[in-house]
């Protein structure tokens, strides 16, 4: 390497270290003239099998049962779930005009996922973080979402890239954290409650998914991993609690066989919708006095 190139290596590195030269930072993905999204609210955890796709899949179901008009879009491209749950698991979407159509439910749930996509459901998506990436803007900027009042994101498990591509593409009201009750996991929701505040996305709050089992015989409540932590974590982290979900076998197999849509009780999560709700008429506020 001779002088000149040394030099020019150097003020390269100089560059960038001094921040003269930044790398560029991602775009938002505008929505396409055949989608009016009006919310968009995130289901995250910072880590995986908590229960996210079953409170994404409980907030679109009472959403809709409350006549709204609801979407998920399934960001976790390498384990998607949504359609097995949705009953959607024999459905392949189609592309109108270069844009991608939703699949529905029986009750109207319009869902977006890569197993729609895949020839097959059980053919391992093997693609590398761009791709990935690139999946997820399509499904927000190439799909055709009609008018939807939430649209719902199963983010995949974890704080890595992905999550930080829908952050960046989509504007992202807020997002609903789902923990398990082990210890461990205190320290887990941490990292998504950082990474929301890092994004500057809203947390609405946290809910402990699997906390207790309902004795079939007489109701009663018991704690397999002690007494819950939900009001101790929310509090160590400044966020709200939005309920809790005990371990129920039926809406596991519901989950399983596609009929969750049609099984779910009713009654669950219903702080966590309210939430949401009250978020979307807060949002709409904000814009229509911006608008004014
Ligand atoms: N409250 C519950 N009662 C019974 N089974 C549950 C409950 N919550 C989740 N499950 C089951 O546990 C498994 C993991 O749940 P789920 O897929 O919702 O987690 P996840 O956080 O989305 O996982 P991943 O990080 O892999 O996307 C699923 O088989 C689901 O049906
Ligand atoms: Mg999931």
């Amino acid at each position: 390497m001779d002088q000149s190139e040394k030099d020019r290596l150097r003020r390269e590195v100089d560059e960038t270290l001094h921040g003269q030269k930044q790398p560029q930072a991602p775009q938002q993905v505008e929505q396409n003239d055949c989608s009016n999204v009006h919310h968009v609210i995130g289901v995250v955890s910072g880590k995986g099998g908590v229960g996210k796709s079953m409170v994404c899949g409980i907030l679109a179901v009472n959403l809709a049962r409350r006549g709204a008009r609801v979407g998920i879009l399934d960001a976790d491209i390498t384990g998607p779930s949504v359609p097995r749950m949705m009953g959607l698991a024999h459905e392949r979407a189609h592309a109108v005009d270069e844009l991608l159509v939703p699949n529905q439910t029986a009750g109207g749930i319009k869902v977006m996922s890569a197993n729609l996509v895949l020839e097959h459901e059980s053919d391992p998506v093997l693609w590398r973080g761009p791709v990935v990436a690139g999946a997820i803007n399509q499904f927000w900027g190439q799909c055709a979402w009609g008018d939807l009042d939430y649209l719902l994101v199963d983010m995949p498990p974890g704080t890595g890239d992905v999550a930080l591509t829908v952050f960046q593409s989509m504007p992202v009201d807020g997002v609903v954290i789902v923990s398990s009750p082990q210890d461990l996991v205190q320290m887990v929701v941490g990292k998504a409650v950082n990474m929301a505040n890092l994004m500057k996305v809203p947390v609405l709050g946290l809910v402990e998914n699997m906390a207790y089992v309902e004795c079939p015989h007489c109701g009663e409540r018991i704690y397999p991993y002690g007494p819950s932590r939900l009001a101790e974590t929310a509090e160590a982290f400044d966020v709200e609690a939005l309920g809790q979900l005990g371990i129920d076998p039926a809406l596991a197999a519901a989950c399983d066989d596609g009929t969750f849509e049609r099984a779910l009780p009713e009654g669950l999560l219903e702080e966590a919708t309210d939430t949401v709700v009250r978020t979307a008429e807060f949002m709409d506020a904000v814009r229509g006095g911006q608008d004014a």
